[in-house]
């Protein structure tokens, strides 16, 4: 059983076939071309996070591949009235052909998974954000950057997208920079995990060491979902890592800009570079279903 409950669950082989067959499918599909593979597969989406792009381009997928889907909040299952994860995984194996899960710890993806007999996907945890970090790298390549020889900058919070892309630079091999505040570090067992794979890595507090020459500058909110009541003291210690004008010119010139949505315009990235020609935030954004396509496409079928 394959599961997608991290990037390094994937071998870099794998990794490129999703990033080659989400392009393929994108074409393909664009250009009306019947494709439905999944016709008679049922996913099923458990969120316990709010989504506008993981939730609806999961089930535009599954739905133009020819599958159905079962949006489930968690709040209506029985697990809100306490039944274990063990038990809903068992039983919902029994339904549907596969799970995509958003949920707070990533210990309740990879209990889903031990107890699924079909397909678990993390559509977000609090550690991993995997398919986006694997659409972001087919948005990277569809902007015709090698991923071998790419410098990426990641620029503000630690947080589940850093992780997932500093598991995409061991396997990738690409140099990642990352420029975080004291105390908001991406994980240190990740770290150590993916310096132990060799990956290329170095971590900075200053956003322009990070930024210097990158070809793919990269930012995401300060206060993830389930840090609300941080919000405030972020808000303060995060204001030097803006992405802004100022920031971007020390990038390589060609540079693109990614940044998973949603956006806080006037905190980690200004208006004018979200909105500005280096930014590719529309085109990621429509690549989350292209890439779950593929994703869904080989898991499911
Ligand atoms: N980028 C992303 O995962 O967005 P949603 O929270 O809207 O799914
Ligand atoms: N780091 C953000 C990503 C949102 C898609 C969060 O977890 O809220």
């Amino acid at each position: 059983m394959k599961h997608l409950k991290r990037i390094l669950d994937l071998s870099r082989e794998e990794a490129e076939r999703f990033i080659r067959r989400g392009l393929e499918l994108k074409r393909r599909l664009k250009a009306g071309l019947p494709h439905r593979p999944l016709a008679g597969k049922i996913l099923a989406l458990i969120f316990e996070k709010p989504s506008t792009r993981t939730r609806v381009s999961f089930e535009a997928a599954m739905l133009k591949l020819g599958g159905e889907t079962i949006f489930l909040s968690s709040r209506d299952l029985q697990l809100a009235r306490g039944e274990p994860l063990k038990d809903t995984a068992r039983v919902l194996s029994r339904y549907v052909d596969g799970i995509v899960v958003r949920t707070f710890g990533q210990e309740v993806v990879e209990e889903l998974a031990a107890f699924a007999s079909v397909p678990v996907i993390n559509g977000l945890s609090d550690k991993f954000h995997p398919c986006q970090v694997l659409s972001d790298l087919m948005t990277v390549v569809e902007a015709g950057r090698r991923l071998e020889t790419l410098r990426v900058a990641w620029v503000g919070d630690g947080n589940n997208m850093a992780n997932s892309w500093l598991e995409a630079a061991a396997l990738f091999g690409f140099e990642l920079r990352l420029a975080c505040p004291e105390g908001y570090e991406p994980d240190q067992d990740v770290l150590e995990e993916v310096r132990r794979r060799g990956a290329r890595i170095v971590l900075t507090r200053d956003p322009v060491e990070a930024v210097k020459d990158a070809e793919v500058v990269n930012t995401d909110v300060w206060a993830s979902m389930g840090q609300e009541t941080e919000a405030e003291t972020r808000r303060r210690v995060f204001q030097p890592y803006q992405v802004n004008r100022e920031l971007l010119q020390h990038a390589s010139p060609g540079a693109i800009v990614l940044h998973c949505l949603p956006a806080h315009r006037g905190e980690e990235i200004t208006e004018e570079v979200l909105e500005g020609p280096q930014s590719v935030v529309w085109e990621q954004s429509e690549n989350k279903m292209w890439l779950h396509a593929a994703v869904l496409e080989t898991l499911l079928s």
